[in-house]
């Protein structure tokens, strides 16, 4: 399928990095909703950082997410990520990180979860820099997207 986007491949990545965009802000903002949702436990503002989250999680981190994926898979069909094409291990590194980073968002929503049950068990510390995560990530994976070292 390699070549199969045509005149639409510009279209597709600008896309592509629109919604990258979009994911990027969400992974940023809730690592942070996390921190203050935790400070806050025990507290009526508990209940409003719930209803943040879940507002984050619906409007931006599972739309962009999904629209990340698709978009991106495109553009790996395009430059013939499943035909064997050569060249492509900037690609493959790529997108071990990006399998992280959505595992990481998983992780994010589950602890926010137990953040609405009252629970919270990392220490704040740890926790700030936990949110540090998503920036580390998107510097490996822009470097490999537009570099291609390898
Ligand atoms: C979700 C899975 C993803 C897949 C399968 C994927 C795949 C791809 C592919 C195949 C290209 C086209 C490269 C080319 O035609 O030269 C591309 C471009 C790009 N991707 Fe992704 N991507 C994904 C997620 C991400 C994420 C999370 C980021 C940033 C955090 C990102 C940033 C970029 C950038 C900046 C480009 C433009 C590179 C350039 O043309 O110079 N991608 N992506």
């Amino acid at each position: 399928m390699t070549g199969f986007l045509g005149l639409a491949y510009l279209w597709v990545k600008a896309a592509h990095i629109i919604f990258v965009i979009f994911w990027m802000a969400g992974l940023f903002l809730l690592p942070r909703y996390l921190v203050h949702h935790q400070e806050s436990l025990g507290t009526p503002e508990a209940e409003k950082w719930v209803h943040r989250e879940a507002l984050l999680r619906k409007m931006i981190l599972t739309p962009s997410i999904g629209a990340v994926w698709l978009l991106g898979i495109a553009l790996a069909l395009n430059v013939g990520l499943f035909d064997g094409q050569p060249g492509l291990g900037w690609l493959h590194a790529k997108l071990a990180i990006v399998f992280a980073l959505s595992g990481f968002q998983g992780w994010a929503v589950g602890y926010s979860k137990k953040l609405a049950a009252g629970l919270g068990s990392i220490a704040p510390r740890k926790l700030r820099m936990i949110g540090e995560v998503p920036a580390l990530a998107v510097i490996a994976i822009v470097i490999l997207a537009v570099v291609k070292p390898f």
